[in-house]
């Protein structure tokens, strides 16, 4: 059994937690990851932030109207990219889901909450004080999971293809 393999089927995203703290060493090894991903031209135009503080919390979740939940997250992740990088998206992306398997090996639950294109990225970005030059791409609530939902995923073969695209009716 390979062990990243079971670790990426093991992962769901979770939306209820249970109040336990996330240890600072993972929330600091989560953000290493993290800035590790691979980025176009290796420029790494990010910033990674973590509060664990519960009246920002509150006044995130507040703002993000599909991450509710942010409020009883024991830590939520803000990564933010630096918008005059053509690829900042791309790389936060993939920073953002380095975020999420490293926090899964731990036994940290999560769920990637949408930032970019969001109406609240920029209050967001300004409730954290974070410099303009940074534009939020990605939230990610986490903690000790509550209760986990299973998402139905779409049968490979309907979104996979081996050498040439082949449609079903030929
Ligand atoms: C770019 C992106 C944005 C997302 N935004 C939200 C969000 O705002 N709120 C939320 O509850 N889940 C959000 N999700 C999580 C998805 O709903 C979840 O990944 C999907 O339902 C599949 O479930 P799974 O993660 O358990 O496989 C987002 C995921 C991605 C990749």
């Amino acid at each position: 059994m390979n062990v990243v393999t079971t670790l990426i089927k093991s992962r769901h995203s979770v939306r209820k937690f249970k109040p336990d703290p996330v240890n600072e060493i993972v929330v600091r090894d989560a953000i290493e990851c993290a800035s590790l991903a691979p980025t176009a031209r290796n420029l790494q135009p990010w910033l990674f932030g973590a509060i664990k503080d519960k009246e920002t919390l509150a006044k995130i979740a507040g703002l993000a109207e599909n991450g509710k939940f942010i409020a009883d997250c024991a830590v939520c992740f803000a990564i933010f990219g630096e918008k005059k990088e053509m690829y900042y998206l791309e790389d936060c992306s993939a920073a953002t889901e380095n975020l999420i398997l490293a926090l899964q090996a731990h036994g940290v639950a999560s769920c990637w909450v949408a930032g970019d294109k969001k109406p609240y990225a920029e209050p967001v970005r300004q409730l954290l004080k974070v410099p303009d030059k940074f534009t939020l791409v990605s939230l990610v609530a986490a903690g000790t999971p509550a209760d986990i939902t299973i998402a139905k995923k779409k049968a490979l073969k309907l979104v996979s293809f081996a050498e040439i695209y082949e449609t079903e009716d030929h």
